[in-house]
């Protein structure tokens, strides 16, 4: 696992940005996993304003978004598809055929297996930006979720729907199911970018990196995959026991210019 740990979240956002760009560069269609929530809002800002300089391109890139509230229509203002159009996608040249997020609206049973041949189709994921829940759920795959599960619904956890319960109004209806993609299907992509930024996700980074690997924290599950990276400011870093040598192998990285292993 490569840990990065930066001074702030707007550092974590541009430093994500540098990262996404070096895969579009590099592989121009590349088929990207994207996540919601607040943590990568300062990065798809970062994305938008390279974009606008010229510095990025997405009109050959593919995505698939981790996952949606089952029940809300993708016109609904709370939907994650809403969120992806809002906060990404129409600021961008990205094809709008080519952008994925899963149907919560139909069979969902159906559908679920529908998200995983698309993805399979595309030739699987290449590079796919994760946050964390507090609980260290990845996706919506709450603590106790199977290490080898596939895009399916899961029930949201009380502490999850209390975390999220800012976004809808106080009288507005909050869906307590999503359809994720699973643990297993995460494990699959090539590449792997966790973001977090803040105290509150101290804890959540300290299991999800140096906890044990378990199912009680699905983060955790990151220690099983090949090429998968941390970034995180010093707040999320904070519980980290082993934040020096992390810190130690990027300067190397930066002297030397030869990667570290993950
Ligand atoms: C969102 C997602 C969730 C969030 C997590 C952190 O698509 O899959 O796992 O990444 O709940 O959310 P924020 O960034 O709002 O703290």
């Amino acid at each position: 696992m490569r840990v990065i740990i930066v001074e702030s979240p707007q550092a974590v956002a541009q430093c994500a940005a540098d990262l996404v760009c070096q895969q579009l560069r590099q592989h121009p269609d590349s088929v990207l996993g994207l996540a919601t929530g607040s943590t990568p809002v300062a990065l798809y800002q970062a994305l938008i304003q390279r974009y606008r300089s010229n510095q990025l391109s997405l009109s050959q890139t593919t995505s698939f978004n981790l996952d949606e509230y089952v029940g809300l229509p993708p016109s609904h203002p709370q939907s994650y598809r809403h969120f992806m159009e809002e906060q990404l996608f129409r600021h961008t040249d990205i094809d709008p055929g080519k952008t994925h997020v899963p149907d919560g609206m139909s069979d969902t049973e159906q559908s679920a297996s529908a998200y995983e041949q698309a993805i399979s189709d595309a030739g699987g994921i290449d590079l796919q930006i994760l946050g964390i829940g507090q609980n260290g759920h990845i996706g919506f795959n709450e603590p106790g979720s199977s290490l080898s599960s596939r895009t399916r619904v899961k029930t949201l956890t009380p502490s999850t729907l209390e975390a999220n319960r800012r976004f809808f109004a106080d009288d507005e209806f909050q869906p307590h199911l999503a359809i994720t993609m699973g643990i297993g299907t995460i494990l699959d992509c090539r590449q792997v970018l966790l973001l977090a930024t803040g105290k509150a996700k101290a804890e959540a980074i300290r299991r999800c990196v140096e906890g044990p690997l378990s199912a009680a924290c699905p983060a955790s599950s990151l220690q099983l995959h090949q090429h998968a990276t941390v970034l995180v400011d010093a707040d999320a870093a904070s519980g980290l026991e082993h934040s020096e040598y992390y810190r130690w192998c990027e300067e190397q990285r930066q002297r030397l210019g030869h990667p570290s292993g993950h």
